[in-house]
């Protein structure tokens, strides 16, 4: 590593440890980065220059989310229906989640934030699955933002997924008696992480697709009309300003209740 002064050191963490201040800040925030392909068709660029935009956008709100002390940040990096794409996007894709862990794990360490893989294996890459270990790897010790890459994840299997394995370990004697939700959500490709609190999709569609339907089930949504390459930390702090103005029940019922105990 080059030699860094103590100056330096102090002033590259400074720009990461000045907090955002919020009334109620959501512990996991979900994100559907939509809105690439559209952002470069109005510019007659071709859909991968939209996906090539969308780094520097994940990049911000990465840092926002850290300022606004959001624990967990969850993005929808490729799903298990996107290989119906043209073989050339698929290809740029696969490509491209592989460059930008490559390129931006370092920066990530340095900001303490531990990188997680929520995803199935068939299909997948194994360079792209290789890249995505060695980065949860390379920062399994930090103990800031816990960013995941959902890459080919998809709620339905995942769910399928689980509920096939619940039955053989039922059948091998390693679950006994009824499968309670704990016992459920422990067999997800999210098993480490919490509910999603702030699920928020971009590009102006208001559709859920097929992401994290099960971890979701309280989630406030916060559908902006930003195309993804546009999108920056004001956009994420924006969204948690209207979180934070929400009343959560979690299907309870309470006169004033501003922060109610999830109760399912
Ligand atoms: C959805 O936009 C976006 C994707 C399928 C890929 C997301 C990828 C990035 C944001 C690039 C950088 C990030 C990583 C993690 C590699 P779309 O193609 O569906 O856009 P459209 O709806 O306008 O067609």
């Amino acid at each position: 590593m080059a030699y860094r002064t103590w100056l330096e050191i102090n002033e590259s963490l400074g720009a990461h440890v000045s907090k955002k201040k919020f009334s109620d800040v959501p512990e996991h925030v979900a994100i559907v980065m939509d809105g690439n392909g559209r952002w470069a068709n109005a510019r007659g660029l071709t859909r991968v220059e939209g996906h090539r935009a969308g780094e520097a956008a994940l990049m911000d709100v990465i840092e926002g989310a850290i300022k606004a002390g959001v624990k967990y940040l969850t993005v929808f990096a490729f799903s298990t229906e996107n290989w119906k794409r043209s073989p050339d996007e698929v290809k740029f894709l696969m490509n491209y989640n592989r460059e930008v862990l490559r390129r931006r794990r370092d920066q990530l360490n340095g900001w303490d934030v531990k990188i997680r893989w929520a995803g199935r294996r068939p299909k997948l890459w194994p360079s792209v699955i290789d890249e995505l270990l060695t980065a949860e790897k390379l920062t399994a010790k930090n103990t800031g933002l816990v960013f995941t890459m959902c890459v080919n994840y998809g709620s339905r299997i995942e769910m399928l997924d689980a509920v096939n394995q619940i039955v053989e370990d039922t059948g091998n004697g390693k679950i006994k008696g009824k499968v309670t939700e704990k016992t459920f959500q422990k067999y997800l490709l999210t098993k480490n992480l919490p509910d999603v609190d702030l699920f928020i999709r971009s590009s102006g569609e208001q559709r859920i697709s097929n992401f994290l339907l099960w971890q979701s089930a309280y989630a406030e949504f916060v559908f902006l009309d930003v195309l993804w390459p546009d999108f920056d930390r004001e956009h994420l702090w924006g969204a948690i300003e209207q979180y934070s103005k929400r009343n959560r029940r979690f299907g309870g019922a309470v006169d004033k209740p501003k922060k109610a105990k999830r109760s399912g």
